[in-house]
């Protein structure tokens, strides 16, 4: 049974009035047989800040690895900083932005959300991945000199990750609490669907084995929810 399947989330009543946004209440748990029942928005929220959570791990990964090359502590594990990459392209870029533009930011525009929220976090997106295209270019020039001192690699993955972990916290902080307001439960029925677990390439059920060494370093099993 799939986590949705189990929240009954297709026939779950609206949690809010789309007209006044006043909590609907809702008397019969649709599966009476599980505990704490949830609404869309809260497993919507929930999924979407797992995926932050998860990405702020890795990010804390590559700082810690960072770190521990500048103090002379390591040698570069190139290897490790492929896979950290390779996470940011096939899950932040590939799967949480895209999929925040497509449903939840699209939504927010549906509904008359404050477009300059929704332009904030859309600059946001296209600058993240102006900025991992120049990342990758210097990865791929670190590791044709391995042996190069003060790489400007490690510059510019500190650069990136201390803006795409501002950008968690425009969103958790400003942007979903908009959304909240905003929003209708039919609305965060889809999102919720749309920001599934499974495909985490890291943490979801069927891991990319290009990833080994970064699931070595973090563990399996052990996604944010
Ligand atoms: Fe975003
Ligand atoms: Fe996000």
């Amino acid at each position: 049974m799939t986590y949705d399947h189990a929240l009954n989330l297709d026939n779950w009543p609206s949690a809010r009035s789309p007209g006044t946004g006043q909590a609907v209440p809702v008397v019969t748990p649709p599966n009476p047989g599980l505990a704490a029942p949830a609404f869309p928005v809260e497993v919507a929220v929930q999924r979407i800040c797992g995926h932050h959570r998860n990405l702020a791990r890795v990010f804390a990964a590559q700082q810690g690895h960072a770190e521990a090359i500048a103090a002379g502590a390591c040698p570069p594990d190139f290897p490790l900083m492929a896979a950290i990459l390779r996470y940011i392209e096939l899950h932040l870029l590939g799967n949480h932005h895209r999929v925040e533009e497509s449903c939840l930011l699209a939504a927010m525009r549906e509904r008359g959300a404050s477009g300059q929220l929704v332009d904030t976090a859309l600059g946001a997106h296209n600058q993240s991945a102006r900025k991992f295209a120049a990342l990758q270019s210097a990865f791929g020039a670190w590791r044709q000199q391995p042996d190069l001192s003060n790489p400007p690699f490690l510059e510019l993955a500190a650069d990136y990750r201390e803006c795409e972990l501002g950008h968690i916290a425009f969103e958790e902080d400003v942007l979903l609490p908009c959304a909240v307001e905003t929003l209708p439960a039919s609305d965060w029925v889809a999102i919720a669907k749309a920001f599934r677990d499974e495909d985490d390439p890291l943490f979801g059920s069927s891991p990319d084995p290009q990833l080994i060494p970064l699931h070595h370093v973090l563990g399996a099993g052990t996604a944010a929810n």
